[in-house]
């Protein structure tokens, strides 16, 4: 993509509530989107970043829409990724959620035995958003422990995507990372041992 491009962004986790007070999610930072957003806002792209629940300071110059659930994020994607030009997904969607949230608190102990939370599984937001992506860049994100590279070639066509970044669950909470850059044409980039602007700058470039 030549030209300044709108890129929507999704960084951080998903908040699935059991009640009021009590929910599922996972021990995603956002750190990788949210450098992704200020990599692509400080080469003077348009960045619509959608971010879950975390500590992160908005990047300069970047609009910025925050969610809890995976649903609420679909549904923000769903309305920016319309009109943008490609779409990093980056966010550590929770897999399930709840059947239902409760209107009061969960009194557990009062039903005894061992209690349970019934969960059903949430849509995959890449796929669903990316089944009708057209010429627009959609990157996906991918975190394996083992057969890494095989398992997110598979994820890359399974999710309509472009690109895929494979990360190493060192990835987790810290700065600095090694991920491989996939495309369909069987490519590959490996970056050893960066801190994740690096990764956010390489990504941004390669998408330019
Ligand atoms: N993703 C998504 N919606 C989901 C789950 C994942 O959009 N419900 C996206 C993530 O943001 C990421 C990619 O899909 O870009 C990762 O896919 P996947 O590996 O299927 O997610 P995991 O749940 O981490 O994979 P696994 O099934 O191996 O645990």
């Amino acid at each position: 993509m030549a030209e300044p491009f709108h890129l929507v962004v999704t960084a951080g986790p998903t908040r699935e509530h059991i009640d009021p007070v009590r929910y599922l999610s996972n021990e995603s930072s956002g750190r990788m989107g949210f450098a992704i957003a200020r990599a692509a806002a400080r080469r003077g792209h348009r960045v619509t970043l959608i971010a879950g629940p975390v500590e992160q300071r908005t990047p300069k110059g970047v609009e910025r829409i925050d969610v809890l659930s995976a649903r609420d994020m679909l549904a923000a994607m769903k309305e920016h990724f319309q009109e943008a030009d490609a779409l990093v997904m980056a966010a550590a969607v929770a897999d399930y959620r709840p059947r239902r949230k409760l209107r009061s608190k969960w009194k557990a102990k009062e039903q005894g035995g061992s209690p349970s939370i019934e969960l059903v599984e949430n849509p995959d937001l890449l796929r669903t958003v990316a089944r009708r992506k057209g010429g627009r860049f959609v990157v996906a994100f991918a975190l394996e422990t083992e057969d890494g590279l095989r398992r997110a070639a598979a994820k890359l066509v399974a999710k309509n995507a472009d690109l895929i970044v494979l990360n190493g669950p060192s990835a987790l909470g810290s700065d600095r990372t090694t991920v491989t850059f996939l495309d369909r044409e069987g490519n590959q980039l490996e970056l050893q041992d960066r801190s994740k602007d690096e990764v956010a700058r390489a990504l941004v470039r390669l998408m330019e």
